[in-house]
């Protein structure tokens, strides 16, 4: 099983995620908010590149995801876009942008493709939207789904793991059933067991892509800014850490602010 992709790097595609889980290549995904980012991790060949709704809290400090809006979504994702080459630009379908009526949904969701350049969308329930995705997909929008601790349920459900219980764990492997049917080409499952994500991951022909949600998914995403430590004092069990440019930041702002009180800066170096 190689770790990396294959050279030179094909733009990823619902077809090419098939394969992958058919091949037993794991596929690899991170939310990216802002052009920048989104093109330093297109550049170590992230596959997909997820511009989550979590944007509202983590770049607008919402305190959950409910207060996003589309026209939010839209900002991002189109930056993300401009910096994505081969990875595939995966739009989270704001609360409320996919709730109220399914022809609202349909023109919100071809927003993300016709205005923003993304690739496909994600929404996140299972029976309940069931109809939808197939709408989106037979209007060829692409549709990742999302089950298990759906964080704009969060007012319902808190932030707690779900499907712990033997008949939770059916509910949600027959909720994953119904999307895959509908036509969703991969799954996002977050915060579950291990045992029950590993089902669904035999079960399903489509990618399951795990946050939370143990070792046997198909690939795994995490929040960007969770993973390279940018907030020191947050570290939820299933992130892992790859870098501490939280407090990085901190030490650097603060050196530049003590080079600046103390005349240090700008030296000779860097005056004209
Ligand atoms: O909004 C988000 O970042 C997400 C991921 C956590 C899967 O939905």
């Amino acid at each position: 099983m190689s770790t990396e992709r294959e050279q030179p790097r094909k733009k990823v595609t619902p077809a090419l995620l098939r394969k992958m889980k058919e091949k037993g290549r794991k596929v690899v995904m991170l939310t990216a908010y802002d052009w920048l980012l989104a093109g330093l991790l297109e550049e170590a060949g992230v596959d997909i590149l997820l511009v989550g709704d979590s944007a509202g809290m983590v770049v607008h400090g919402f305190p959950d995801t409910l207060p996003v809006t589309m026209d939010l979504m839209l900002a991002h994702t189109a930056a993300v876009a401009r910096a994505a080459r081969s990875a595939m630009v995966v739009a989270d379908m704001p609360f409320l942008s996919y709730q109220v009526n399914p022809d609202e949904a349909l023109r919100n969701a071809g927003r993300f493709l016709q205005e923003a350049g993304a690739d496909g969308v994600k929404l996140e329930g299972g029976k309940r939207v069931a109809g939808l995705v197939e709408r989106l997909v037979e209007a060829g929008i692409p549709v990742m789904g999302h089950l298990g601790l759906t964080p704009q349920s969060v007012k319902t459900t808190g932030y707690s793991l779900q499907g712990g219980t033997e008949d939770e764990a059916g509910r949600l492997l027959e909720e994953a059933r119904v999307l895959e049917e509908a036509g969703i080409f991969s799954l996002v499952l977050e915060k579950v067991p291990a045992s029950l994500a590993e089902k669904a991951a035999s079960e399903l022909k489509v990618p399951v892509i795990g946050i939370g949600a143990g070792p046997s998914c198909d690939g795994q995403v995490l929040v960007t800014q969770d993973m390279l430590g940018l907030f020191p004092t947050f570290k939820p069990k299933f992130v892992r850490r790859y870098a501490e440019l939280g407090n990085q930041i901190l030490d650097a702002v603060k050196r530049f602010a003590r080079d600046v009180r103390s005349g240090d800066f700008p030296g000779p170096k860097e005056s004209f």
